[in-house]
């Protein structure tokens, strides 16, 4: 039996039905474009969440986690509404409220994505849980729709206002490539990213700072890019350009035009960070990198001093490219870099970190791994 199979048995007295996982993940490009229905190219990291379920015979939902000393949340389904109160179960029964689950069960949760750190815990949470459901109900919905089910889940049930790349991720990466993924109709395309076999890897530090700003900021990009897009007579930020955008200055303010900037830019660079990964051309890859973060620290303005930092320190111990990575105010960034230079890279951020009074940060290297897979079933 495996370690959630055992957790559940003591948990809830009998075995799970079924396990399912699914992963975090890390976006190499295409910051805050999802919801803008651009491009972004993430891809799953190797930590993962776990769901062992089991169908009930009455109305009841038990929830527990590892993570929280097994301690059992029970509510009837019937309750499971948004605007029920409650912690971190609410990731979960919001996804049994999306997908319209109506009978009774036992979930175990036991997650491995590290919290906090901008690498999406939420969504691989989320994601196990709809994988589980899915499997255990035979509700047959495919990944799109589950991307969908879960990105409402997080947005009207647990009331956070996230794009759709996290939980797409999570359900449909696969194991050696990144994602490229379209947020207008959730098409996607495997790129390959074997940064590996070039001497290479990707670093992610995780800054450890979370800033209050998160919810408001994050609303408050958004609100800007859909003034712009109403503004201009556009769908989304997607059909601009820069001509267009450019030539429609005097119509938005300040901020509009340089958040609008950043969404088309950025969308150019995921296409072009496509076509340097298939010629293998690294040192494209990193300049687009850079590109990225000074567009996300100057024009979208949500980086904060600690991601600045990590991305300084490494570029400065001879990192290709390196940027904050998610919604920005704190958590994750990225740096390419050469294998043979991981260790003087996490060195140089330690000392910066240090040197500024910073809480220390955490480090972590993922190969892309693969999505959201059910890992047993009875
Ligand atoms: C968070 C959101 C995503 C996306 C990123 C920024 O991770 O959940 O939908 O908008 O920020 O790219």
């Amino acid at each position: 039996m495996s370690a959630i199979e055992e957790k559940f048995l003591k948990t809830f007295g009998e075995e799970p039905d079924l396990v399912a996982a699914a992963p975090g993940r890390v976006n190499l490009i295409g910051e805050h474009i999802d919801y803008s229905e651009g491009f972004v190219l993430p891809f799953a990291i190797k930590d993962r969440t776990l769901a062992a379920v089991r169908k009930r015979g009455d109305s009841s939902v038990r929830i527990a986690s590892a993570q929280r000393r097994n301690k059992i949340v029970t509510v009837d389904i019937a309750d499971v509404k948004p605007g029920l109160k409650g912690e971190w179960e609410r990731y979960a029964l919001g996804v049994l409220w999306s997908m319209g689950v109506t009978s009774g069960v036992d979930i175990m949760i036991d997650g491995h994505v590290p919290l906090g750190a901008g690498l999406s815990s939420s969504a691989a949470l989320e994601c196990s849980v709809a994988t589980a459901m899915n499997h255990l109900f035979d509700m047959g919905f495919n990944l799109e729709e589950l991307a969908r089910l879960t990105q409402k889940a997080e947005n009207q049930y647990v009331g956070v206002p996230c794009g759709i790349m996290d939980q797409s991720v999570s359900l449909m990466a696969t194991q050696g490539f990144a994602l490229l993924l379209d947020c207008r109709d959730l098409s996607t395309r495997n790129i390959p990213f074997d940064v590996a076999s070039h001497g290479l890897e990707l670093l992610i530090i995780d800054t450890q700072a979370h800033h209050a700003l998160t919810d408001g900021g994050y609303a408050e990009r958004r609100a800007s890019c859909e003034s712009v897009a109403a503004k201009l007579r556009v769908k989304s930020m997607r059909e601009l350009t820069m001509t267009d955008l450019d030539a429609a200055r005097d119509q938005i303010t300040h901020t509009e035009y340089i958040r609008a900037r950043h969404a088309v830019g950025e969308v150019k660079r995921v296409l072009d960070c496509v076509d340097a990964l298939s010629i293998a051309d690294f040192a494209k890859v990193g300049e687009l990198i850079n590109q990225s973060h000074v567009s996300l620290r100057d024009d979208y303005t949500v980086s904060c001093p600690e991601l600045d930092t990590a991305v300084e320190a490494s570029l400065a111990a001879g990192a290709m490219g390196s940027r904050m990575v998610g919604g920005g105010f704190g958590g994750s960034a990225i740096a390419l870099i050469k294998a043979s230079q991981t260790a003087q890279t996490i060195h140089a951020v330690e000392n910066a970190f240090a040197y500024k009074k910073f809480k220390a940060p955490r480090f972590f290297t993922s190969l892309p791994s693969q999505g959201a897979e059910i890992l047993s079933r009875r």
